[in-house]
């Protein structure tokens, strides 16, 4: 369908950029349009009212991935805007019988309005997008982007903090592997934060791609190996899971599970405003002990996926039919 950077005409001068744009990845997006989302999703926020925007539109969320989150806050979403949604279990499909993602993705266009899609091949929503007629947003592209966990994650700092500019942030991790560290990061470089602290073992460092990407885009960053030389210091600290799928040899995993870990006595030695973000699912890195300190804002930022990706429904559909 179509991207950020294409020429958008009219919409570009009423300062609606959203309507038929893929989402693929959070950095072809501005500032100005996140804020945007950010204020509709803010009008979304508390009790659930039956609406019916979406009333005629059909969403289809096509999954090669697990998930939990991105999946039903999606549906979700979706189903509380009007819209009906359809899902490809691809387990139970003819991928099975070797149908190729073209294909698969023809099929979608033709019976849905929208497909959200995950699959564990870097540029797998991307070629989707080429493919589809209709827009595609990225649940989540092998270790690349994961865009709307990024707008998540902005949305839910900018709640709870009132701001994301100003602020130092940990990002703690995998942050080799975690698409949702990485789209952080990326989401990160559109404001200005005071200082980025990107901490974890040596080997789980962000690849090269990335940080000539980040410095690119002028983001004030660090590498850190050690949390807890930083934390004093850390007003959100962006917890992730090491990504055991991911390696492409399972030895170097073994040499760094269990490598850091978020203890309510590490926690203890932050500042008392901290603030504590993890994706989900968790692993050992974060262990509920945490979950009854008021730093904890990680189930608060997963019940937040609804109202952030109402939003993000809404603007990319433009709540009527072209
Ligand atoms: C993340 C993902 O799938 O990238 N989960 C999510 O979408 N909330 C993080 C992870 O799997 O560790």
């Amino acid at each position: 369908m179509r991207r950020g950077g294409e020429p958008l005409g009219a919409d570009r001068v009423s300062g609606d950029a959203w309507k038929g744009r893929d989402v693929i990845s959070i950095l072809d997006f501005s500032r100005q349009e996140l804020e945007s989302l950010f204020d509709t999703a803010n009008g979304f926020v508390g009790p659930p009212k039956p609406r019916k925007d979406l009333a005629d539109h059909i969403v289809a969320t096509a999954f090669f991935e697990p998930s939990t989150r991105t999946r039903l806050s999606f549906t979700t979403a979706a189903l509380r805007l009007g819209a009906k949604v359809i899902d490809l279990s691809p387990d139970v499909s003819s991928i099975l019988k070797g149908e190729s993602l073209h294909d698969t993705t023809k099929m979608l266009e033709g019976y849905s309005d929208l497909i959200v899609m995950r699959h564990p091949s870097e540029g797998a929503a991307l070629l989707a997008a080429e493919i589809s007629s209709v827009p595609v947003i990225n649940g989540g592209d092998g270790s690349q982007h994961h865009p709307s966990q990024a707008m998540l994650d902005l949305f839910t700092v900018r709640r709870l903090k009132g701001r994301i500019d100003g602020l130092t942030y940990s990002v703690l991790g995998d942050n080799r592997y975690a698409r949702s560290a990485t789209s952080f990061l990326y989401g990160l470089t559109k404001y200005k934060p005071k200082l980025v602290y990107v901490v974890s073992p040596e080997s789980l460092r962000p690849r090269l791609e990335i940080t000539k990407k980040l410095k690119e885009l002028g983001l004030r960053f660090e590498l850190r190996s050690d949390l807890e030389q930083v934390i004093g210091l850390t007003d959100v600290l962006y917890l992730t899971r090491i990504q055991k799928e991911r390696f492409p040899d399972l030895n170097d995993y073994e040499k760094v599970k269990g490598s850091y870990k978020l203890t309510k006595e590490v926690l203890s030695k932050g500042r008392s405003g901290i603030s504590v973000l993890h994706p989900l699912p968790r692993s050992t890195e974060l262990p509920y002990e945490v979950d009854s300190s008021k730093s904890a804002a990680y189930m608060t930022q997963a019940h937040l996926g609804v109202p952030l990706r109402m939003a993000l429904l809404l603007k990319v559909l433009g709540g009527g039919k072209a």
